[in-house]
């Protein structure tokens, strides 16, 4: 794969007309480092926020052996490439032919599940295995997320104690996971789901070894300066601490979007120009979903000449498809004299953005290159144990 010291260089080089994603391997490995080194627990990457190849093995260089799969090609693709990880089969719905590879063909023994039928089903794909270990998927309340994901996973705690007590039948390991939806902008967010998840073994009067916190740890985007990661991490360790579990219990999480935000920015070029829109070569169907289905922003910079006065224009970006809902509305904050021809590097896409790429309307190209530059911001600064958020270079804008 072609490097260059950074974007500015790729276009002076190449002047790209496909979007190119700028890969930075070093920044997945230092997340992957500091929750290693940071969490006291085992960290399952949550594969779906980014299941590149260059991603995983950056991830497995920092010390990630764990992974979170959630459809059956995602556990054939982890399991061919790390023959000795442990692999967590997390989506709480999976087909009866799913279970059945996981268990018998990929060695899995890791199961979600959040409803009696999903409970027989792992029984009887299974073939009544004693060596599970059933992680019951509660939910919880997801208020300081922006992404929510407490509606359709979860079983709501009048319900979770019998089917707790069910599995706690069956498991070799019992355990209980949520998820406080993604991009958490609190610490809190934790804590307020472990009380959640005490109360819940306080019903259901079983035995828990396992407390699985799942994803939601955040990144930072541009409105969205999260605190540092260690609070976090403190936030979930000292609950745990006092938590109703054997004295040998397990701390797990899930995250995705951390391990991998940081690790790829996009370079798009400006196809025309009309009024403020700034019709660009990517779009909702390519890696900027989030940007226009949930109003997400991203740090973008012009890659040219800064205005001299430093001014910034507020555009929004329609993507190259001929759909209307293939909309940024940013307001992305870029120089006046932006139109055809000039390039931007968008930033922090990491995480999700590459993973949802269609061929919708034919724009199924894009290039890749490694980068050697840092993003704007990191929430994984050098020092693994003091986790500030440290401004690298520039502002986000
Ligand atoms: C079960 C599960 N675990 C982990 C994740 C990763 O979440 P995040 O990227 O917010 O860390 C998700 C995301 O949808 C999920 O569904």
């Amino acid at each position: 794969m072609e490097q260059f010291h950074n974007a500015l260089d790729l276009i002076r080089s190449k002047q790209p007309t496909d979007p190119v994603f700028c890969l930075r391997p070093f920044a997945a490995e230092r997340a992957a480092r500091w929750f290693s080194l940071n969490f006291p627990g085992k960290i399952f990457y949550a594969v779906k926020a980014n299941p590149a190849p260059w991603l995983l093995e950056a991830l497995a260089a920092g010390g990630i052996t764990h992974f979170d799969v959630a459809s059956i090609s995602e556990a054939r693709m982890i399991r061919a490439r790390f023959p000795g990880a442990t692999l967590g089969f997390m989506n709480p719905v999976k087909s009866s032919r799913a279970i059945a590879e996981a268990y018998h063909h990929l060695g899995i023994r890791i199961f979600a599940l959040d409803s009696d039928s999903e409970l027989d089903k792992i029984t009887a794909a299974t073939d009544g295995a004693t060596d599970l270990s059933l992680c019951v998927r509660l939910k919880v309340p997801g208020g300081y997320s922006n992404i929510s994901l407490s509606e359709k996973f979860g079983v709501d705690r009048p319900h979770a104690a019998s089917l707790l007590q069910r599995a706690r039948q069956t498991a070799e390991n019992l355990g209980i996971c949520f998820h406080v939806g993604s991009q958490a902008m609190s610490p809190a967010a934790y804590g307020q789901a472990l009380d959640h998840v005490q109360r819940t073994i306080a019903d259901a009067g079983v035995i828990i070894d396992i407390i699985d916190v799942g994803g939601g740890f955040p990144a930072p985007y541009p409105g969205m300066m999260p605190p540092p990661m260690a609070l976090y991490v403190q936030e979930i360790a000292g609950r745990f601490q006092s938590m109703l579990t054997t004295h040998d219990a397990e701390l797990w999480c899930e995250p995705g979007r951390a391990l991998s935000a940081e690790a790829a920015s996009q370079v798009v070029r400006v196809e025309s120009r009309k009024g403020n829109h700034l019709h660009i070569n990517d779009g909702i169907y390519g890696a900027l979903y989030d940007a226009g289905m949930l109003g997400w922003n991203y740090p973008v910079r012009h890659l040219g000449q800064a205005p001299v006065d430093g001014a910034l224009t507020p555009f929004s970006f329609y993507g190259p498809t001929c759909d209307d809902a293939d909309l940024m509305r940013g307001p992305f904050m870029l120089p006046d004299r932006m139109g055809e021809g000039d390039y931007i590097e968008i930033g922090m896409l990491g995480a999700y953005g590459a993973a949802m790429r269609s061929g919708f309307n034919g724009f199924d190209t894009h290039e890749e290159v490694l980068v050697a530059d840092e993003q704007a911001f990191t929430m994984f600064p050098a020092a693994p144990a003091s986790a500030t958020l440290i401004q690298l270079q520039g502002e986000i804008k």
